[in-house]
């Protein structure tokens, strides 16, 4: 049982969930490596992916998760749906609730947009990313990814680098990585700095941090939320705040790249560094984080539902 009925905000997460959580993803994770990768856990229970904004990983990996429990999943997508035809968000809520379903996840362009439809039903919603403010689950499956890596929390110092005015992976991430007792730094030049965020040791290069930290967290230059051009060129970004092959060799033994993804190639990280199918360097965690997010969600899912 977690403190709250919904996932909205990394605040409605205490570090008992966090930790039941974690617990739980480790006995889903062996689901996912059998032959039979389902149990019978949810059956009967009905989670509706709603996403008004496009989505790769959380989608697919929601989905993924309520299949392997054996939940019933729908998939709306906003742009075949009625909305195109006027209706409301808060109809469309009501059809679909209409409909006797268990669970939300919501994903929405606009900040607040998520909590707005908590408010008016009574069934639980889990916030898959709502406008620049904040993505909870993306959190705990970075989370859970470090732990798988590093076998602990306390005491790893962490970087953030990039666009972190527009990131609600940065907003989640950073408010349960001091939680868990880690040490945050972030990387941006002021103008892709939000004011809040000023309390943090801040930097304007990776060169300043790559030697020292554990985790160097690169966020994702969020192109479509930026109404206007924040940065000079791409080439003057990348030589202040991309991780390239040079960059990468320096980091200390032991030490990690994330990344939430979509990766923007050639902006914050490097294509020799993403390599083709997969990077040549192991200490790149991307695929992992995806890995991670399944049994994550399947975790989140079995408490909420369960
Ligand atoms: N990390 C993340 O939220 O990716 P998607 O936009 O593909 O879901």
């Amino acid at each position: 049982m977690l403190s709250k009925k919904s996932i909205l905000d990394v605040g409605d997460i205490t570090t008992e969930d966090v930790m039941q959580i974690m617990d739980t993803a480790d006995s889903f994770t062996d689901i996912s490596k059998r032959e039979i990768k389902k149990v019978p856990t949810l059956r009967g229970k009905t989670v509706v992916n709603l996403f008004f904004e496009p989505s790769t990983r959380t989608r697919t990996s929601f989905e993924v998760a309520a299949k392997r429990l054996s939940a019933d999943m729908i998939n709306f997508t906003a742009s075949s749906s009625s909305l195109e035809k006027g209706e409301s968000i808060m109809d469309t809520v009501r059809t679909i609730l209409a409909m006797q379903v268990d669970l939300l996840v919501i994903r929405h362009n606009h900040s607040g947009a998520v909590k707005m439809v908590d408010d008016m039903v009574e069934i639980p919603v889990i916030n898959a990313g709502d406008g620049k403010h904040q993505h909870p689950t993306q959190a705990l499956l970075d989370l859970y990814t470090i732990r798988g890596r590093m076998g602990k929390f306390e005491g790893l110092r962490v970087a953030l680098a990039g666009d972190l005015l527009n990131s609600r992976v940065a907003r989640s991430g950073i408010a349960l990585f001091e939680k868990m007792g880690m040490d945050v730094s972030l990387v941006a030049p002021s103008m892709l700095l939000p004011e809040d965020f000023s309390c943090f040791k801040v930097y304007s290069c990776i060169d300043d941090v790559i030697e020292d930290t554990d985790i160097l967290y690169m966020l994702r230059m969020q192109l479509e939320r930026q109404d206007r051009k924040f940065y000079p060129s791409v080439d003057e970004y990348s030589r202040f705040l991309s991780l390239d092959g040079d960059r990468i060799k320096r980091m200390k033994k032991g030490a990690v790249v994330m990344h939430p993804g979509p990766v923007n190639r050639g902006i914050e990280i490097s294509d020799s560094v993403m390599g083709g199918r997969k990077s040549p360097y192991d200490n790149v965690l991307i695929e992992e984080q995806v890995t991670s997010g399944v049994a994550v969600r399947m975790a989140l899912l079995y408490h909420i539902l369960g």
